[in-house]
């Protein structure tokens, strides 16, 4: 953990020293190490030197000082795990969550889910209704995230279908659903996650997946997972 720590700026030290569990604070230091060497691969600047800014509706970003306008990030953290995302010219978003079936009530769903995502939820097998509830949810999570606005869009304004996976909007609005791309990945048996980019014109995308284990003793492995053309809606093994 000393090494990662090492690459983190003031601001980012001083939050993962604000977490009142300790597993927390690691979770934290991973993902913005995570997504330093990310950004490294990616931009050509050193882990250490990436600076970040607030962009509208919250969402972190690099400061437009660096002039690397084209790299788009986003990072999720649940229990045991960490994801970030990095992309060139799109706007992107990540959700990893551990399935916990206490956070996947009907009551949650009815609260969250549009009313064509609760019809589906209702209808899917009942050994698979949390998986269900999880891809939902984590989709619904990477469309907020990327465009950055939060829980400040209303979650009715849009809703998923399954299998395959495709977004429409209310009011229906077929050019901008054109503009999204999503994935599910399968982190662990354990966990849900999904990915989404929005391009303003589309284009062929190449998906690199790679996966981080930190042991006990806070020594961490990298092992690439999966690097191919990126077909919409697929799940990587
Ligand atoms: C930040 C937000 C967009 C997601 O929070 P979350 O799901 O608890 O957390 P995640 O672990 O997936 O993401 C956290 C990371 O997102 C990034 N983030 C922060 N604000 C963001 C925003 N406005 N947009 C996109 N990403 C944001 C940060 O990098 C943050 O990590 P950091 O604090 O270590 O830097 C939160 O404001 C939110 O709106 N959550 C909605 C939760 C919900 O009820 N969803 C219902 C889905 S059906």
């Amino acid at each position: 953990m000393d090494n990662c720590r090492r690459c983190l700026d003031a601001d980012e030290l001083a939050r993962a020293g604000r977490f009142y569990f300790e597993p927390d604070s690691i979770i934290y230091t991973a993902a913005h190490w995570l997504l330093r060497n990310a950004l490294a691969e990616a931009g050509d600047l050193p882990a250490a030197a990436w600076r970040f800014a607030t962009g509208p509706h919250g969402k972190p970003r690099i400061d437009p000082a660096l002039r690397r306008d084209a790299l788009s990030f986003n990072l999720s953290h649940t229990k045991g795990l960490v994801a970030c995302a990095v992309t060139l010219g799109a706007e992107i978003g990540i959700d990893v969550e551990l399935m916990d079936p206490r956070r996947s009530s009907p009551e949650i769903a009815e609260h969250f889910f549009s009313a064509a995502e609760n019809k589906l939820l209702r209808a899917a097998p009942a050994e698979r209704r949390m998986r269900t509830f999880f891809r939902l949810w984590t989709l619904k999570e990477t469309l907020i995230k990327t465009t950055g606005e939060g829980l400040q869009r209303a979650l009715d304004s849009f809703s998923f279908e399954l299998d395959p996976v495709a977004v429409t909007f209310r009011p229906a609005d077929v050019e901008e659903a054109a503009r999204w791309t999503f994935w599910e990945l399968a982190p662990t048996a354990h966990h849900a996650a999904a990915l989404a980019i929005r391009q303003d014109m589309p284009r062929p995308l190449r998906l690199v997946i790679k996966t981080l284990r930190i042991d006990g003793d806070g020594g961490i492995t990298i092992k690439q997972q999966h690097e191919g053309d990126a077909v919409p809606g697929c799940r990587p093994k």
